[in-house]
């Protein structure tokens, strides 16, 4: 598939599944591809993503649901994730902010979650997570979530530079061989020690074909 596939037949398309299912995200995904194809969103929505996001949303409802505060998600890429987060009742998540330092992403986002931008409950921003400072932030987070910590050069630093105790959800991943991939672990024990939090309430890994994920849950 390539991004001049002809939109129109995927907007009837999940149109259709929307109809089928019920599902509000699959409307809104039908809305934006109407719209013309975003580069790389059927890498974005692939099964593996989507199965990748089900689990953290599953674990996130057993281990740590209704944050006391807006969630964060860091490298959040065209905000697919904020739109799991803001669908599932289980969760009581009020707010998402979805920060990605690639520019092309915060509109994308903004475009996919419309009907939550509207409502003040989502926004994107563009933004290097290695310079946050969430201290100044006027809401503290409730949960800051990063699924993309293998593209970081300095976890360890990232995760100093977080306010002490936050609740946060980690993904890495063993799949080295992806050139924007920078700090890759090989297990779940390195995981943890390269984040090094001081409470884990979830840790898992996730086995897919060309590599393995795993997921911490807990606070800095
Ligand atoms: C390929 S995507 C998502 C990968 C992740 N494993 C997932 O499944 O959600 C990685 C995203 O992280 C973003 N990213 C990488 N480093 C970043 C940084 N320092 N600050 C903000 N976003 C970053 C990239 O722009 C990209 O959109």
């Amino acid at each position: 598939m390539t991004s001049d596939t002809p939109s129109d037949a995927f907007y009837d398309i999940l149109r259709g599944v929307a109809a089928l299912t019920g599902n509000r995200v699959v409307a809104d995904l039908a809305r934006l591809i109407g719209q013309g194809m975003p580069p790389e969103l059927w890498i974005a929505f692939n099964h593996k993503q989507i199965a990748s996001k089900r689990w953290l949303v599953d674990a996130l409802a057993e281990a740590l649901p209704r944050p006391k505060g807006p969630v964060w998600v860091l490298g959040a890429w065209y905000g697919v994730l904020g739109a799991l987060l803001l669908d599932d009742p289980r969760l009581g998540v009020d707010k998402v902010v979805s920060l990605d330092r690639d520019p092309a992403c915060a509109e994308i986002a903004e475009r996919l979650n419309r009907r939550h931008v509207a409502d003040g409950r989502f926004s994107a921003v563009t933004a290097d997570m290695m310079q946050l400072e969430f201290t100044r932030e006027p809401v503290r987070p409730g949960l800051v979530i990063n699924t993309s910590c293998e593209h970081l050069a300095d976890v360890p630093g990232w995760v100093a530079s977080l306010p002490p105790d936050l609740p946060v959800l980690l993904q890495s991943n063993d799949y080295y061989r992806e050139l924007d991939h920078k700090s890759c672990v090989a297990t779940l024990e390195a995981f943890k020690e390269q984040v090094g939090l001081s409470e884990i309430h979830f840790s898992g890994a996730l086995p897919s074909k060309n590599y393995t994920r795993f997921m911490l849950i807990g606070r800095r």
